[in-house]
C-alpha cells in the first residue's frame, strides 16, 4: 500500500493498494467527523463493492444510506444531480455529514459536484473503482456534470477529504474500460514521465498496475499542486484530448470510447508535429507501438479536415489563437499556442 498526499487548497491522501476497501471505515473515520453518510454508486458497482463498503463503516459506528444510479455517462446529467440533492435533504444531510463516491469517473464527478453545491459545501471521499477513475478523475478536485450544450459544462473546484484506490476493485472492471484508463496511463508517460512510458511500452502491464496507478496519480498530485485551478501547468493533461474530443463529437460520442479517442489524438498530432517539424525526434514511431500493446487504436475513419473543425469549437480555442499540447520528447509536454491557421496546416496537410 501507498500514501501520496496532495498539497492543494486543501490537503489530502490518496491511498492506493490491494484490499483497501475492507478498512475504508477505520480510514474515511480518521478524516472526517461526522457518522452520517451516503454512499453514491451506479447500478454496476454497487451490488459489487456497496455491502462491503457499507459493512466496513458501519462497523466504526456509521450511519450508512445509499443513492444508486443507472450506470453511464447519461447518468452524468442534472437530473441525478436533482435526484441526490433531493435524496440527501430527505436524509436530513447537514453540512457535517459528507458522500462517499463509490465508482467509476461518472460517479466521482457527479458526487464531487453535489458535494460542491448540496448546502454550499459538504465533504466527499472518493472510493475509484474503475482505472480511470484511479489515476485521474478521483484525484485534483474537478467535479462537473454534462448539459444537453456539451460535457462538462457545468462544475466545481472541489477537494475530496481522501481517495482510497484499491486495486482489487479492478478484477471486476469489463476490458473496455481497463483499455480506456491505459488511453490516460500513456498520457502521463507521454507528458511526464518516459519511464512511466517504458514501464506501459512494455506490456503485460497488469503485472505492475499498483506502480503504474501510483506514478500517475504523483504526476497528477505534482500538476494540480502546480495549478489547481487549471490556469497554466494543467493544460498539459489535454495532451490528444484536442483532437480526442473532435474524433468523439465526429461520432456523435457512440464511436470511440473517450480514452481511446484520446489514445488516436495524441498519436495524430505527434505524427503531424513531426511532419511539421515542431518534433525533431521520430516518437510517434514508439508511441504507435505502446499503444499497440495495450489494445489502443491509432488511427481513424475520419477526414483531416472534419478533425480540424469539430476541434476548434473546443474550448481550449482562445480568440484566434489555439493552445495545443505537443510532446517533443517522451516524457516532456509543451502548451504551443498557435493561430489557428497554422493548427489548420498542422492537422491537414
Ligand atoms: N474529474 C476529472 O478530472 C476527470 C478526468 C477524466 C475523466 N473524467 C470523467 O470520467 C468519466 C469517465 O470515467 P469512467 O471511464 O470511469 O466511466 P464510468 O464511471 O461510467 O465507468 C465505466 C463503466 O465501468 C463500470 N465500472 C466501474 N468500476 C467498475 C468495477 N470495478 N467493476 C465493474 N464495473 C465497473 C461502470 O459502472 C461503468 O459502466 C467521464 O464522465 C469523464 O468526463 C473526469
Amino acid at each position: 500500500m501507498k500514501t501520496i498526499t496532495v498539497k492543494a487548497s486543501q490537503s489530502y491522501d490518496v491511498m492506493i493498494g490491494s484490499g483497501l476497501l475492507n478498512d475504508a471505515g477505520k480510514y474515511i473515520s480518521d478524516v472526517l467527523k461526522s457518522r452520517r453518510t451516503v454512499i453514491v454508486s451506479d447500478d454496476n458497482v454497487y451490488p459489487l463493492y456497496g455491502e462491503k463498503l457499507k459493512n466496513s463503516l458501519e462497523s466504526v459506528d456509521f450511519d450508512v444510506k445509499e443513492f444508486v444510479f443507472p450506470h453511464g455517462e447519461q447518468s452524468k446529467s442534472h437530473e441525478t444531480l436533482l435526484n441526490l440533492y433531493g435524496f440527501l435533504a430527505s436524509q436530513n444531510i447537514t453540512r457535517s455529514d459528507s458522500v462517499i463516491a463509490l465508482g467509476g469517473g461518472v460517479t466521482g464527478d457527479l458526487t464531487g459536484f453535489a458535494a460542491a453545491s448540496f448546502l454550499r459545501g459538504i465533504d466527499y471521499v472518493q472510493i475509484p473503482t474503475s482505472l480511470l477513475a484511479q489515476i485521474d478523475s478521483s484525484v485534483g478536485g474537478k467535479t462537473a456534470v454534462d448539459i444537453p450544450a456539451g460535457k462538462n459544462l457545468v462544475g466545481a473546484f472541489k477537494q475530496p477529504r481522501l481517495v482510497l484506490a484499491d486495486t482489487d476493485t479492478l478484477s471486476t472492471l469489463p476490458d473496455t474500460f481497463f483499455d480506456d484508463g491505459m488511453g490516460e496511463a500513456v498520457k502521463y508517460g507521454m507528458i511526464w514521465s518516459s519511464e512511466l512510458f517504458e514501464l506501459i511500452a512494455g506490456g503485460n502491464i497488469k503485472d505492475h498496475l499498483e506502480e503504474m496507478i501510483v506514478k500517475c496519480i504523483d504526476i497528477k498530485r505534482e500538476v494540480v499542486e502546480t495549478d489547481e485551478f487549471d490556469k497554466g501547468l494543467r493544460m498539459i493533461l489535454n495532451f490528444g484530448h484536442t483532437l480526442g474530443h473532435s474524433i468523439e463529437k465526429t461520432q456523435s460520442f457512440c464511436g470511440l470510447s473517450h480514452g481511446k479517442a484520446v489514445a488516436v489524438g495524441m498519436y495524430l498530432m505527434t505524427r503531424a508535429a513531426e511532419k511539421h517539424g515542431i518534433i525533431t525526434e521520430n516518437i510517434s514511431d514508439r508511441l504507435k507501438k505502446c499503444l499497440e500493446v495495450n489494445n489502443l487504436p491509432y488511427s481513424v475513419d475520419i477526414p483531416a479536415e472534419t478533425l480540424f473543425r469539430n476541434s476548434v469549437n473546443d474550448k481550449k480555442r482562445f480568440s484566434d489563437d489555439i493552445s495545443v499540447i505537443i510532446c517533443r520528447t517522451i516524457g516532456k509536454a509543451d502548451i504551443v499556442k498557435m493561430p489557428i491557421e497554422d493548427y489548420k496546416k498542422l492537422v491537414t496537410e
